[in-house]
């Protein structure tokens, strides 16, 4: 899943440098034809940086861009089969829905009739129907929004890069286009490379995603991989919720460690060897955490981690109840109990409680 086999976009050490930043680090990446990629990552970390080197409108200060098997380092933009969709939208002004969304079809000499068609198809897919005639000042931000993707779409380019396609979108028109342009990406066969910071929107569209710190790729896998076998705390913690304890190995025998922690000794799986005495981090996402009151009278087999605390804080979200959990060392855990259940026992402030997780829910991290 790291390397695909053929790769369609290769970039080979890239740097980039504005005055002393360096906004893109020596970075290696491969993208397979038809994939659909997601680069995340904090603000500032490089990724509208690296998309406008593949598309041309930058030259690196070293490093090497090959798309389709054709070194592309030194080919003008206009002369890549690549578009991009910008984070600021770059609409014309002056020309309405319909002109913008037909510019790049114009400017490729196709036939009218064709382009009219082509642009009504575009309108549709993003629901602005009726709105051809409307200029950019004449809609909302999330209209602009699809007009920008609608034009990046319609030449339908081997490969769009789109920074932030979705982040003016409301929640709910967010998550059907998220699905759409899976859809559209399949049906073409374009390959996407979408820049994201919400790290669910990545999960939902990306088959690999690639989380992104200062200039540089920190890891690449699978949603489920990246999720669930991040390999530093950076990433755990860029990727969803967790909670972190620091510690040092205690024991290690066969696949467990003991690690000891300021909540008290962990005990976790790893199949990687580390040394006693060796510094840890040990991780755990909130859904893993099963939360039982301390005071539970009737035999239940208490899991192997089991901490106590108190509930400190308590938020509904509808399918889960999100619990903030004070631990006696100081240590506040996150923990989400699913709502699958109606009637499931749920727990208020104050409540003595018992945060419980198997060995297998942990992950170790190097500190
Ligand atoms: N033209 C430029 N001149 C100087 N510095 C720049 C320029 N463009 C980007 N930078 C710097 O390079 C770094 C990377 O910027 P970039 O726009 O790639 O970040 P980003 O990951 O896209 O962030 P965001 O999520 O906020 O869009 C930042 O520190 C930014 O300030
Ligand atoms: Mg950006």
């Amino acid at each position: 899943m790291t390397e695909p086999a053929i790769p369609f976009v290769r970039l080979e050490g890239v740097t980039k440098l504005h005055g002393q930043l360096t906004a893109v680090d020596n970075l290696s990446l491969t993208l397979a034809r038809g994939e659909f990629f997601a680069l995340l990552g904090p603000s500032g970390c490089g990724k509208t940086s690296l998309l406008r080197l593949i598309a041309g409108f930058e030259a690196p200060d070293s490093g090497r861009i090959f798309i389709d098997g054709a070194d592309m380092t030194e080919t003008p933009a206009h002369k890549r089969p690549v578009n991009m969709m910008f984070q600021t939208y770059a609409l014309f002004p002056h020309m309405n829905v319909a002109r913008n969304i037909g510019f790049g079809l114009v400017q490729e000499g196709m036939p009218k009739p064709e382009i009219k068609r082509r642009v009504a198809e575009m309108l549709r897919l993003v629901q602005l129907e009726g709105l051809g005639e409307r200029r950019p000042d004449q809609l909302s931000g999330g209209q602009k929004q699809r007009v920008a993707l609608a034009r990046a779409l319609a030449k339908r380019p081997k490969l769009l890069l789109l920074d932030e396609p979705l982040a003016a979108l409301d929640r709910r028109l967010r998550e059907e286009t998220q699905f759409e342009l899976l859809h559209l990406q399949k049906s073409f066969g374009v390959t996407f490379l979408v820049v994201t910071h919400d790290q669910r929107e990545a999960m939902v569209m990306a088959s690999r995603i690639a989380v992104m710190r200062t200039g540089r790729i920190e890891q690449i896998g699978a949603p489920a991989e990246i999720y669930e076998k991040p390999n530093s705390t950076y990433v755990a913690r860029f990727i969803g919720e967790i909670n972190i304890f620091e510690g040092k190995v205690a024991a290690a025998r066969d696949n467990f460690l003991s690690v000891s922690t300021a909540a008290g000794v962990i005990e976790v799986a790893s199949d990687v060897a580390h040394a006693l005495g060796h510094a840890v981090v040990v991780a755990v996402r909130p859904e893993r955490i099963l939360v039982t009151l301390s005071d539970l009278t009737e035999a239940s087999p208490s899991p192997v981690n089991a901490l106590a605390g108190e509930i400190e804080e308590k938020a509904y979200l509808g399918e889960a109840t999100l619990y903030r959990i004070r631990l006696a060392c100081g240590l506040v855990l996150r923990a989400a109990a699913q709502n699958a259940e109606p009637g499931a026992r749920a727990f208020e402030p104050g409540d003595k409680v018992a945060a419980g997780f198997a060995p297998e829910a942990a992950i170790v991290l190097s500190s």
